[in-house]
Parts: structure tokens; sequence; C-alpha cells
């Protein structure tokens, strides 16, 4: 039995089912774009492990910076013995996350973890219950992530019942048609059915979709939602743990819209390959918990945030993010020349090295296409994954380091990929 065949059948073995797997091979090593697997197969990775590793696998400044932590400290709690990286990586996320206002940064470990504190921060602050999120939208698997998210199956199924005074409002979407007019009319019937507006804390949304399809908010919505926020008196979150730390071509994809949310929520490419996320925002909702209401054993563990230091100084450069923009734009070029050869490509969207394609036939979806497209590409050595509410996008997620040679490498494979799925 091969090495990957009997960790397969160990793994099954082992693990709960709930814990899904897209590859069936096991990793032994990676670095930058490349993943090498327990039999010695090379894998370009344009999954960046779910857009965490932005930065790429073993960033030299990432590794050197963890390397020097682990020499002098892992861990004392920083509600306990406080240290300097921490109090450096808030000053750089109150610096970095768009807003011209006094801010304050927490940290956690997660992304949903990030979520869950976003919330209890903008109910703290504004005294009120009531939240409103995005159809397709996904902010996590804990209990008040998986309520916010707006997708049943399979992040919902079975683990009810969700957390009170959580609305769900369509998130604009042309390609499955919802228009900005529709999503705010329902926004606005969700005032004269449901709750109050003045009962309502926060609204919490994607800029770009991650786990829903990679659908970008349009301009006038955020602006309207914004606007809204205001007049209510509702805190605005955004969540930018897919869309943010360079993967749209800038630090946060809310700087594309000129327009600030209240409060942020980092995570995944923050700490380049270590777990750790943040919540940023203006100081007086910050500071409405109180002492002790916000933190955790590991939040802000001092090797995360040592990386996620070294991961904000790669950043700083501006050329890091011209190039993301770049090569997102190659990669759309090509997606967009396909389709006169391939009318089942409904729509190529996204920014910067935040990328979709989404397969229809018929105004229905082709998620069969997107595992065709997937499993051929695995055997050329190209690592992709789908996203979407019907499991018909495939979104590209390659480090933004990704050396030229490679990326070209890979855009062969999945333009070969793509037309033998038809
Ligand atoms: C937008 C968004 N929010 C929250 C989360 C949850 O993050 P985590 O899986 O780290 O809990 C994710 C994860 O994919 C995400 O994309």
């Amino acid at each position: 039995m091969s090495a990957n065949a009997d960790l397969l059948e160990r793994r099954v073995e082992a693990i709960s089912r709930g814990v899904s797997f897209i590859t069936d091979f096991f990793a032994e090593k990676a670095e930058n774009s490349e993943i090498w697997d327990v039999e010695g197969r090379r894998f370009i990775d344009f999954g960046s492990g779910i857009g965490v590793c932005n930065t790429g696998h073993r960033h030299p400044k990432v590794m050197a910076a963890i390397e020097a932590q682990i020499a002098a400290f892992t861990h004392t709690c920083h509600q306990v013995t406080p240290y300097k990286g921490y109090v450096e990586l808030a000053e750089k996320l109150n610096q970095h996350v768009p807003g011209a206002w006094q801010k304050k940064t927490a940290f956690v470990s997660t992304g949903a973890e990030a979520v869950e504190n976003a919330i209890k921060i903008a109910r703290a602050y504004t005294g009120r219950t009531g939240l409103i999120a995005t159809s397709g939208g996904f902010h996590g698997r804990t209990f008040m992530g998986m309520s916010l998210t707006g997708k049943v199956v399979p992040y919902k199924a079975g683990f009810g019942p969700m957390m009170n005074d959580v609305f769900h409002v369509p998130f604009p979407n042309k390609v499955h048609g919802v228009s900005v007019a529709d999503s705010l009319t329902a926004l606005k019937a969700l005032f004269k059915t449901d709750i109050e507006a003045h009962h309502i804390a926060a609204l919490i949304f994607e800029p770009t979709q991650g786990e829903g399809g990679f659908y970008v908010a349009p301009q006038d919505w955020v602006e309207q939602i914004r606007a809204l926020c205001d007049d209510y008196g509702i805190v605005m979150i955004a969540d930018e743990v897919q869309s943010g730390f360079g993967r749209t071509g800038k630090f946060f994809a809310m700087e594309h819209y000129g327009i600030e949310a209240d409060i942020t929520i980092s995570a995944k490419g923050l700490g380049g390959g270590m777990p750790i996320s943040a919540v940023t925002g203006k100081a007086a909702i910050m500071d409405a918990p109180n002492p002790g209401g916000l933190g955790g054993t590991y939040a802000g563990h001092a090797v995360a945030v040592a990386a996620a230091n070294a991961v904000c100084e790669i950043m700083a450069d501006p050329t890091f993010h011209d190039r993301t923009t770049a090569l997102g734009e190659k990669l759309r070029t090509l997606l967009e020349n396909l389709r006169s050869e391939i009318p089942q490509i409904a729509d190529v969207r996204g920014q910067g090295l935040m990328v979709a394609v989404e397969f229809m036939e018929n105004g229905q979806p082709r998620a069969d296409m997107v595992s065709s497209i997937m499993s051929y590409a695995k055997e050329r050595g190209l690592i992709l994954l789908s996203c979407g509410v019907y499991g018909n996008c495939i979104r590209f997620l390659p480090p933004l380091t990704i050396q030229d040679e490679v990326f070209d490498e890979a855009l062969d494979i999945i333009a070969e990929a793509i037309k033998q799925a038809v």
C-alpha cells in the first residue's frame, strides 16, 4: 500500500468524518507556493491552506521571526505577563485598518473567534442584541459564527438551534439575479417585519464573500449600508478574514471602496501560517467590554504574534500589492479569454488575487464541471478549491509570493483543466 493510501485509511478510521478534506494526499513539506506529499510528489498550491499563506509557505522573514521568538519564550499568556510583540502588532493593525480615527485592537486565535468577539464588542457598545448578516456569507463554525453564516449544509445542518436575534438579508449577486435594490429592500422590510432598527447592534458582511462564491460587494451597496448603519447607530463590521491581508491587492478589501467599517476582522493571512486573528475598531467601541471580557489563554500567542509582525513588515512594501494586482489581472485575462470557447463560464470576478470563475448552463449551476476541473488539476499537480452556495465556482487563492514561472505553469494547467471539463 502506498504511503498516502495507508494514511488515508488510518485517517478515516481515526478522525471524525465531520472534519472533511479535499485532497487525498498528505503533506510532508512546503516552500512558498509548492507542497510535496509523503510520496515525494510536488503540487502547486492554489489554495494557500484556504487563503492563509498569502506570504507563501515558510517565508524567510516569517520563519526568522518565529525562530527568534521560540528562542526567547513561547507562551506566557498576554493577560498574565504581556509582551512587546503584542503591543507592536496592535499598533500596526491600528495603522493599516482603514479609518482615520483612533483605533484599538484585540487578538484571538481563529477567524470564528474574532467574529465572536466582534459581536460581543458591538453588543457591549450598543446595549442591543440584533444582528444582520448576509445570505451566502461565511463567518466560521462556532455557534455565533455558524448562526451568522448564510449557508445551511454543511455548516448549520443538525447543529440547531442557532443564536437568537440573527437575521439574514440577500447579498447582491448579479449572476443569481439579486440586485442592490433587492438586497436593500429586504433589509428595510426586516425592520418592519422582524426587528426594530434600533435594536440592531451590528451588521456584518464580507467585502468579497469567501466561501460564498467570491462575489464582490457592489460599491453602491456598501455606501448604502454604511449610511443605514449611521442612521440607526448600527456597528458596521467588515469580516476581512479571507479578503484582508493583501489578498485583493490592498492591505484590506475595504480600501477599494473608500468606506470605513467601525470594526474590521482579520485572520488567515495575518499570521503567515500561524493561528492568530484580530478585531480592530474605533477606540470607543473597542473599549466597551469590561476588563477581562475579551481575550483567552492563547489569544495573541507570542509565536503567532511574532509571525504576524513579520507579515505586516513584508506587506508594508507597496510593490508587494502591485504585484498581487498584476498577477490577478493575468489570471482574470486567461479566464475571460476562455469564455469565447467555454460558454459554461458564467462569470469571472474578483479583486487582486481573490479570483473566481463560475460555471452555469441553461441557468443551472454546473458543480460537476468544478469537480472535474479540480480532479484533473490535482492529477496534473495543482491544488484548487471550490466555493459558492451551489459549489459551482473555482476560487483561486495562490500565495501572493508565488514565483512567476510557477504561476505560469499553474495557468496552463487551469486552462487545460477547464477545457477538458466541458
Ligand atoms: C470570511 C470568513 N470569516 C470567518 C472565517 C472563519 O475562520 P476560521 O476558520 O479561522 O475560524 C472564515 C474562514 O474561512 C472566513 O472566510
